[in-house]
């Protein structure tokens, strides 16, 4: 479904992304792990069509991606909400943007909220939202117009962490009943471990992928699976595989 062709990106001369390929199947949740810096970012902004390539080609269902596609909804590193506008109509934004109506989502754009548990402050400005809650908000976003591909990048970094167990097993519940497509960046081995088909693990700048594990624990995860040793398996693995790539 999406196919990444020897992408580079290069800041003026900062080499970011080296010669970087790997192809998603329809329906698979993919996570990328990397340092800091590695280029992650990036990357998935290339894939949203949001930044340009500076080298190779990337595609969506056979069409190279050239900006932004309705069928593609995006969870920025920050939480990026229009300030004068309520979450609820933060939430409905995308709506207006591709001229559907509001009437017809408002209710769908409730149940997000609520299952975000941001529903009571659907009438209030982000200002009045912590940190946390504005990024629940933004997920809510990415998924009102239910698009097929799910790009997401950090989303949970401003959670603590039993919200954040929460929210991933919420994310995997969304993903499995409505059949998307999910790229999901993160720094944390243990949340790509819990949620992903296959992880792939970037290394540092300029970045390439320097090892890919396919996740085979069975679904659906449940929080109780990390304490299970075929669960710290991958994580050791994991963990070799960004270690090997920084002694480089
Ligand atoms: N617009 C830009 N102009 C110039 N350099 C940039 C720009 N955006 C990112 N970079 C550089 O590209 C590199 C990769 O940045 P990127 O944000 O993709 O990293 P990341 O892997 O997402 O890091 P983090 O985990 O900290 O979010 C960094 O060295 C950064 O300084
Ligand atoms: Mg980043």
């Amino acid at each position: 479904m999406l196919r990444i062709n020897s992408v580079r990106k290069l800041y003026k001369d900062l080499e970011v992304i080296r010669n970087v390929s790997f192809d998603v199947s329809d329906g698979e949740f993919l996570s990328l792990l990397g340092p800091s810096g590695c280029g992650k970012s990036t990357l998935l902004m290339m894939v949203t069509g949001l930044i340009e390539v500076s080298g190779g080609q990337i595609s969506i269902n056979g069409e190279a991606v050239s900006g932004p596609r309705r069928e593609v909804g995006v969870v920025f590193q920050q939480p990026v909400l229009l300030p004068w506008r309520t979450v609820l109509d933060n939430v409905l934004f995308p709506i207006e943007l591709l001229n559907l109506s509001r009437a017809q989502y408002k209710d769908r754009a409730m149940e997000l909220l609520s299952m975000a548990k941001i529903d009571d402050f659907a009438h209030h400005l982000p200002r009045q939202l912590s940190g946390g809650m504005r990024q629940r908000a933004s997920i809510c976003r990415a998924l009102i117009h239910d698009p097929s591909i799910l790009l997401m990048d950090e989303p949970f970094s401003a959670l603590d962490a039993i919200t954040r167990d929460e929210m991933g097993v919420e994310l995997l519940r969304i993903w499995q009943a409505n059949r998307k497509t999910v790229i999901f960046v993160t720094h944390s081995i243990r949340e790509a471990a819990f949620l992903s088909d296959r992880v792939l693990v970037m290394g540092r700048r300029p970045a390439t992928i320097v090892d890919e594990v396919a996740i085979d624990l069975p679904r659906p995860r449940q929080i109780a699976m990390m304490e299970d040793e075929g669960f710290n398996r991958y994580v050791r693995r994991l963990r070799k595989a960004i270690e090997a790539s920084h002694a480089s």
